[in-house]
């Protein structure tokens, strides 16, 4: 690693709060702002996330739902397990169908909101980039419309940039409420965006479930 990125990360208010506060990583705090500004979860939920390790959003969630939740949590590497019977883990690429059927296997009901902060390996071309986050994004939508539970709700990550619209337009026909959002941890010269995606709609739901 770079050793100018890794003194930049050491100056970092976000990461040097969440080595303080036990959180396995900064991106925490993106969804613990969000949560709490929109209430999209609530305690008792479950929870699908998307690309979770190390597991600071697992995290984060497993604080809001509590012991009467569920928090299932899906990336390629492992993330070391939690001691709650209420948080799982699974090693598997939510892009291939036989994920969607190990986390369906895993719900104890439909979920209450997917959640997705998966990023793809960053080429450093722009185009590339861009189109491997939409993909992902778009792929976690599918998982979304398959596992949440009607007025369920989705948040995932995208990136600012000429494939949002389209993105945003396809979410909208399925959700009720679509905002994009900026959380005050995601570095401002960074073109993350988060997708908030409230109350799933019921119509075609069944067919999407099917
Ligand atoms: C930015 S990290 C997530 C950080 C997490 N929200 C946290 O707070 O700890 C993005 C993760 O997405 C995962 N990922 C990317 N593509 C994936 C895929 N197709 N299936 C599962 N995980 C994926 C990566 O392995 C990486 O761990």
């Amino acid at each position: 690693m770079p050793k100018a990125w890794i003194q930049d990360r050491k100056r970092d208010y976000y990461y040097q709060k969440a080595k303080a506060e036990n959180y396995r990583s900064r991106a925490t705090y993106k969804l613990s702002q969000t949560a709490k500004k929109y209430h999209f979860i609530r305690k008792g939920n479950i929870v699908v996330d998307l690309g979770a390790a190390p597991g600071g959003w697992i995290q984060a969630a497993r604080k809001i739902v509590g012991k009467t939740g569920f928090v299932l949590g899906v990336d390629l590497k492992p993330i070391e397990p939690f001691p709650q019977e209420y948080v799982r883990t699974i090693v598997g690429d939510f892009t291939e169908p036989e994920t969607l059927q190990q986390i369906m296997d895993f719900l104890p009901r439909k979920a209450d909101i997917v959640l997705s902060d998966a990023s793809p390996n960053i080429s450093g071309i722009w185009e590339v980039d861009n189109a491997r986050q939409i993909d992902l994004a778009t792929k976690a939508l599918e998982i979304a419309l398959r596992t949440l539970r009607p007025s369920g709700n989705f948040f995932v990550k995208v990136f600012e940039g000429n494939m949002l619209p389209d993105f945003v337009k396809t979410v909208k026909k399925h959700f009720e409420v679509v905002k994009v959002i900026k959380p005050k941890a995601s570095r401002a010269k960074s073109s993350e965006m988060y997708l908030l995606a409230m109350n799933l709609k019921t119509a075609n739901l069944a067919e999407e479930q099917s």
